[in-house]
């Protein structure tokens, strides 16, 4: 049976989508902080993807490896196994001695189908001529592969790279994060790549804004969501899910 693309399927509002996994408690964008995500029954999990030296994708979320390991220097300035030797989780606590920084690929085979994916492409991964083994067109390949297509979101604040997942056979879902909700040209993006949704930064955003891209068809999920207050805010503002280092503050999910 031919699986439903993401555009097709239907959801229980608030959509609550794991930033970096459970970062609030798990070191982001390892397989640690994606399983716990999962096991605490999120609907959705939000990670960032950049290409190595040697052009594969590793998922973390600087463009420099000091913050996230035990690493020094640009992430693109090292091979995938020179970046996979370094340890992801000690920063965070030492119980998380040894964690890697995952592909994208070792990600989407532990979430499988059991809860959709958020695949951030970073702004700086973009290039302008858009070669035949750029990230996006690699990310659209192994969602293709895996045949990932209903379970897939590609986001991104750069349009344009949004703008190259949309112009290849069979695109995967698309949403545009916006760190300005206010700026006019973030409806004119989404209308014209008919985005799937949107993902405005909830601190800047308006009910005006919420109202405007839901009234286009295009669903709203808020970034940063990370307080009750936040969250109950944003739940006034009728968005139709938030992006959240904390699940189980924001949710009724039970923490782990
Ligand atoms: O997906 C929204 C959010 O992840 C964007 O911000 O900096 O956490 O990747 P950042
Ligand atoms: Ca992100």
């Amino acid at each position: 049976m031919a699986l439903k693309p993401l555009k097709q399927i239907s959801f229980k509002r608030p959509l609550i989508i794991a930033h970096r996994g459970y970062r609030a408690k798990y070191p982001e964008n390892t397989l640690a902080s994606f399983s716990a995500a999962l096991d605490i029954g999120v609907k959705m999990i939000e990670l960032d993807v950049m290409l190595t030296r040697d052009r594969k994708m590793v998922v973390i979320h600087d463009a420099t490896l000091e913050r996230t390991t035990d690493g020094h220097g640009q992430v693109n300035g090292y091979t995938l196994q020179e970046l996979k030797a370094l340890d992801a989780g000690s920063w965070f606590h030492p119980s998380f001695a040894g964690e890697r920084l995952p592909e994208l690929e070792e990600v989407l085979d532990l979430v499988s189908d059991r809860t959709l994916i958020n695949i951030e492409i970073k702004s700086n991964a973009y290039e302008p001529h858009h070669p035949s083994d750029a990230i996006e067109r690699q990310v659209v390949e192994l969602v293709r592969r895996k045949k990932a297509h209903a379970f897939v979101l590609i986001s991104s604040f750069e349009w344009k790279i949004l703008d190259s997942v949309t112009s290849m056979e069979t695109p995967p879902a698309i949403a545009l994060i916006s760190k300005y909700p206010a700026e006019s040209d973030n409806v004119k993006h989404c209308i014209k790549l008919k985005a799937f949704s949107w993902h405005p930064n909830c601190r800047e955003l308006t009910y005006d804004q919420v109202k405007t891209m839901r009234e286009q068809g295009i669903r709203v999920f808020p970034y940063n969501v990370d307080s009750r207050e936040e969250y109950q805010q944003m739940i006034q503002m009728d968005v139709d899910g938030v992006i959240t280092s904390a699940p189980p503050l924001v949710s009724v999910l039970d923490p782990a």
